[in-house]
């Protein structure tokens, strides 16, 4: 910490309140940022709203002006913005930095799979509907408790037909089932509310 002192002058300081924007693309394309004090939120954001969080910065730790992502305060924040060619300098001569570094990507990284493993799966929980619809219409037969469709497949391969795992697809079916919606048996699936698939169907894709 002492020696961080030694680059103060280098450092740029800069106050936010509660939920205002700390950083965002363009913002600080060159610099290094230092959170001081208080908590950052690490964000991507998307038309229509969309936001994924990859992680939250502590006092302590360093983010970059470099990427695609935006920083909101979730509490009063202060940050140190130091130019990159002082950061790169400030590493050879405080080489552990790099673990506080090394943290914040980390965590980011967890976040990012975690935004990479919603979205993979949403999209087969759409792919599951449909492919159970498509087989309730063409090969279901009207049982008094709703549609019995027979199963020629797999587990491994239906879960390949919709371009997930078997793991997700059981995931998946567990969901179904606690909804109400379907009953999975050993060479059949029970869809016990035809319309209310339909409706889920068409209020995930937008329509
Ligand atoms: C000496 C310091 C650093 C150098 C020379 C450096 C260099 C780079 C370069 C060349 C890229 C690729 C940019 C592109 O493809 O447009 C990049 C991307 C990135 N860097 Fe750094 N970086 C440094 C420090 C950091 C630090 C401290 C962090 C965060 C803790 C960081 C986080 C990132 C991230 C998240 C990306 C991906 C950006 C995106 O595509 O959204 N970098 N960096």
């Amino acid at each position: 910490m002492e020696k961080l002192k030694e680059y103060q002058d280098f450092f740029t300081e800069y106050s936010f309140t509660r939920k205002e924007m700390v950083f965002f693309p363009g913002k600080f394309p060159s610099s290094i940022l230092l959170i001081l004090k208080g908590k950052v939120r690490v964000y991507l954001s998307y038309p229509h709203g969309k936001e994924f969080t990859l992680t939250i910065l502590s006092p302590g730790d360093v983010y970059s002006g470099h990427t695609r992502t935006f920083g909101q305060a979730l509490e009063p924040v202060s940050m140190a913005s130091i130019p990159m060619e002082v950061f790169k300098e400030m590493l050879q001569k405080m080489p552990n930095l790099v673990f506080g570094l090394v943290g914040v990507l980390g965590d980011a990284l967890r976040g990012s799979m975690d935004v990479i493993e919603s979205l993979v799966f949403e999209e087969a929980d759409v792919r599951l509907i449909s492919l159970l619809l498509e087989w309730a219409r063409h090969n279901g037969k009207p049982v008094p408790r709703g549609v019995e469709i027979k199963l020629d497949f797999t587990r491994e391969e239906i879960a390949s037909m919709i371009g997930s795992s078997r793991q997700t697809l059981n995931n998946l079916f567990r969901n179904l089932m606690n909804e109400q919606l379907i009953e999975v048996q050993n060479k059949s699936i029970l869809i016990k509310d035809l319309d209310r698939m339909r409706h889920i169907l068409r209020e995930r894709k937008g329509e």
